[in-house]
Order: C-alpha cells, then sequence, then structure tokens
C-alpha cells in the first residue's frame, strides 16, 4: 500500500527539516517546500533536496520543489506535483515562517508587511491549495505553527516581535475557523503552539544575544507527529508541545 503523503513548507532546516524527517520515520512520503535550493542556496545551511535525501535515507519517497510560498503561481505548482508525482496529499505542515524583530513605534510597513505575507498569507495560499484534493479525498490533516508570543504580550514587545506575534495570532484563528468550516468534510486542522525558544538558525539569528534555555528541534517535530497521527475527528485544537508531550505519554500507557 502507498505511504500516506506530507507536504511540509520551511522544510530546508529548522523545524521544518526535522519535522520532514519525524514524519518519514513515521512511514509518510514527504513533499520538502522551500526557498533554499541546491542552485540558489541562502546564506543560512540546508536545502530542499538535502533534507529530501535525507526522509529518501529513512526509506520513504520524497520531492524537492522550490517554492516561495507568497507566490500563489508557486504554491500551485508545489501542490500539483505533490498530488501527481506523489499519488495524494494526506497531511499539509505550514511551517515556514520569518520574523525580523524591531518595535513597533519603528517598524516599517514592508517589514511589518513581510511578517504578515509569510506567515499569514503563506499558511492562507497553501491551505487554500490543498483544499481540492483533501476535500476531494474526503480526509486530510492540516497543521498550522504559532508561537508562545501569542499569549505572552511582554516577551512580544520585550523582543520587538509585535507584527511577528499578531501574524501568528491570526494563524491560530484562522484553525479554529476553519476546522469549523470544514468540521464535516474529514479534515482535521490544528495548530501546534510552540511556547519554548527552539535552537534553530531562524531563532538564533533573531535573537542572538538571548540568554535561554534552547530546547532541540526535534522535541517539536515530535509534537506535529503526533497531531498528524491523530484521527481526523481531532480538530480545531490549539495545542502546546508539553500538551503534546503529555497527551503522549498518556496514549503510551498500557
Ligand atoms: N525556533 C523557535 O524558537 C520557534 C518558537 C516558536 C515558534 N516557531 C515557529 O516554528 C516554525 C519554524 O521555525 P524555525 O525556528 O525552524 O525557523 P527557521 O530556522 O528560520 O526556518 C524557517 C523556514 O521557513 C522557510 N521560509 C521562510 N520564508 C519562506 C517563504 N517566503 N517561502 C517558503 N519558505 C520560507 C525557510 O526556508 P528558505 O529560507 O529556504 O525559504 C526555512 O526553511 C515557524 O513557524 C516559527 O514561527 C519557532
Amino acid at each position: 500500500m502507498a505511504s500516506p503523503v506530507a507536504i511540509v513548507t520551511g522544510a530546508s532546516r529548522g523545524i521544518g527539516r526535522h519535522i520532514a524527517l519525524a514524519l518519514a520515520r513515521d512511514g509518510m512520503d514527504v513533499v520538502c517546500a522551500a526557498r533554499s535550493t541546491r542552485e540558489a542556496p541562502s546564506k543560512l545551511p540546508g536545502t530542499i533536496e538535502k533534507t529530501a535525501s535525507e526522509v529518501e535515507a529513512l526509506g520513504q519517497r520524497a520531492l524537492a520543489v522550490p517554492c516561495d510560498i507568497r507566490q500563489e503561481d508557486q504554491v500551485a505548482e508545489l501542490v500539483r506535483r505533490a498530488a501527481e508525482e506523489l499519488g495524494r496529499i494526506d497531511v499539509l505542515v505550514n511551517n515556514a515562517a520569518v520574523v525580523a524583530p524591531a518595535p513597533f513605534s519603528e517598524i516599517t510597513a514592508k517589514r511589518w508587511d513581510l511578517m504578515l505575507d509569510v506567515n499569514l498569507g503563506g499558511t492562507v495560499l497553501c491551505t487554500r491549495a490543498v483544499l481540492p484534493t483533501m476535500l476531494e479525498q474526503g480526509s486530510g490533516r492540516i497543521i498550522n505553527v504559532s508561537s508562545g508570543a501569542v499569549t505572552d504580550p511582554k516577551l512580544a514587545a520585550q523582543l520587538g516581535i509585535i507584527s511577528y506575534a499578531v501574524s501568528k495570532a491570526a494563524v491560530e484563528a484562522l484553525t479554529t475557523a476553519l476546522a469549523a468550516e470544514l468540521e464535516a468534510s474529514g479534515i482535521a486542522v490544528n495548530c501546534l503552539r510552540i511556547e519554548s525558544a527552539i535552537a534553530t538558525e531562524g531563532a538564533k539569528l533573531a535573537d542572538p544575544g538571548v540568554e535561554t534555555e534552547w530546547e532541540q528541534p526535534e522535541t517539536a517535530a515530535d509534537a506535529v507527529r503526533w497531531l498528524a497521527a491523530r484521527d481526523t475527528s481531532y480538530t480545531g485544537h490549539i495545542v502546546t508541545m508539553e500538551e503534546a508531550r503529555a497527551a503522549e505519554a498518556r496514549d503510551a500507557q498500557p
């Protein structure tokens, strides 16, 4: 039987790379999407081809599809290739995001728009693009990623990431409302709210001086893996990593 297929955005590095690997370990084929490619790498490490080859090394099929999630045509091509080349789309993980700190009083309109365009706009475009396939299948799981900045306004202000917090609050609102709209469709929509600092290239670049206890990206990937394994009746939830860990431990009890 063919493996389930997951699309992971922001799979070139950081948490997204680890989500791709965790889902592959759970037996999924993975479509790795982001902008950094072998031909056009970023200054930061990681490319979609590298993650895709790591997925293949775990025995699953992988596709590396270059995609700027702000561009509707590129998102359409991502979804077209996933459905045509791997046959179906079972999971979409809307992980890609940017954070570019600046105090609210100084933030330019361009920087504000960037945060909203990638973090919210990209999530909306990718979600809309997979829906026809998932609706036709009568099943699917959409997993969004938000941040503790949503529930900790002082932290958001202190780190100069109000625009980021606003974009992630909107992602959470999208999650619960879309889950309600899709309730009878067999498509689950949930969100992982990452409340701790995860040691990734992006996070360390955004907060170079921050003294904090960094958690490893594998822990966030495990929580996404747990969400991807829920029945589709489990929908409309905003889950923290701690809640996912506790639920997983409960599930593991005999
Ligand atoms: N790390 C933390 O402490 C933390 C805490 C709370 C929440 N989160 C959330 O966790 C998720 C992953 O964070 P991370 O720390 O792994 O970030 P990261 O290391 O900066 O990685 C971000 C990923 O998003 C991709 N990306 C950025 N803009 C894109 C665009 N326009 N189109 C397509 N891909 C794009 C990047 O790839 P390219 O550059 O190759 O496009 C990269 O793969 C994000 O949603 C973030 O908000 C992280």
